[in-house]
């Protein structure tokens, strides 16, 4: 009697021990749960703040450049248009002064012809600088094509531009960026690269409209973050983004640089 006594007591104390086990194992299952969907939870909140972080900078970017934009226009008018108009407006004047010779009227005359000649003619570029009017009139295809040959026509660089889309159906209010990120990209590749080849590609890839841009210049470290951080590449970042595309750059020392994008 006692010896099966003893034996019950074991069986029970094997099973406690068992459920013990499973108890505790459970616990800790549970527990490593928790920390490891915690910890899941804290990277992705520190992704997303990551991303608004950089959507901030994007958006102050953005800001910055109007601002400089604003500057240069106010400046344009300034030096350009007002300080001309001024001068027009001094020499019609001087024209009611009494006992004007012949001379002196044509003089003046023709500097106020003259001066306005070069107002008209400056209002005009700060106009084009706004909004090229080939854009508007023949859309981005011919914008581009002006574009590059603007370039080429300073021998430095030779860039051969390719197209297989059909912009003339995309809505003309995107016109404007794909051209302003070429634009761009073409000033850093003289200006940062010393590039001699440019080649822009524009196809149709997997469904979407894809632009491949390739220089053959000095390149620079892509890597680097302090490489990364000018107005001009944010701006081109938040040009993409309103178009609802996606890019990749890559560039190292001596390779030159490639991007491509894509665009709604
Ligand atoms: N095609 C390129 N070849 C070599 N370096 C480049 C090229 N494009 C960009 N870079 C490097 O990347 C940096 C950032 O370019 P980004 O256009 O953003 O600024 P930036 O040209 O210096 O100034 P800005 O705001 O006037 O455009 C440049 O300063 C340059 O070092
Ligand atoms: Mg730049």
């Amino acid at each position: 009697m006692n010896a099966i006594n003893l034996e019950n007591n074991e069986i029970i104390q094997v099973v406690f021990f068992i459920l013990l086990a499973f108890i505790s194992m459970f616990l800790v299952l549970i527990m490593f749960f928790y920390f490891s969907r915690k910890k899941i939870v804290q990277i992705e909140v520190d992704k997303k703040n990551l991303e608004i972080e950089h959507q901030k900078e994007l958006l102050n970017s953005v800001l910055i450049t109007q601002e400089e934009e604003r500057k240069r226009i106010a400046q344009d008018l300034h030096d350009d248009i007002s300080s001309k108009l001024n001068v027009v407006s001094l020499n019609s004047h001087l024209l009611k002064t009494p006992n004007l010779n012949e001379t002196e009227q044509l003089e003046i005359t023709n500097n106020i012809i003259e001066l306005t000649q070069k107002a008209l003619e400056n209002s005009r570029r700060i106009a084009h600088d706004l909004l090229p009017p080939v854009l508007e009139k023949f859309g981005l295809h011919a914008g581009i094509e002006e574009l590059v040959e603007e370039f080429n026509s300073t021998k430095t660089v030779k860039v051969l531009y390719e197209n297989s889309i059909d912009f003339e159906s995309y809505p003309i209010e995107k016109h404007l960026h794909i051209f302003r990120i070429l634009q761009e990209l073409l000033n850093n590749s003289l200006r940062h690269g010393k590039a001699t080849e440019v080649s822009i590609q524009f196809t149709t890839f997997e469904g979407r409209k894809t632009c491949t841009y390739i220089d053959n210049g000095l390149g620079f470290d892509s890597s680097r973050e302090e490489n990364q951080k000018g107005l001009g590449m944010m701006n081109i970042e938040s040009r993409i983004n309103f178009l609802g595309g996606n890019f990749s750059f890559t560039s190292k020392p001596n390779e030159g640089v490639k991007m491509v994008f894509n665009f709604n």
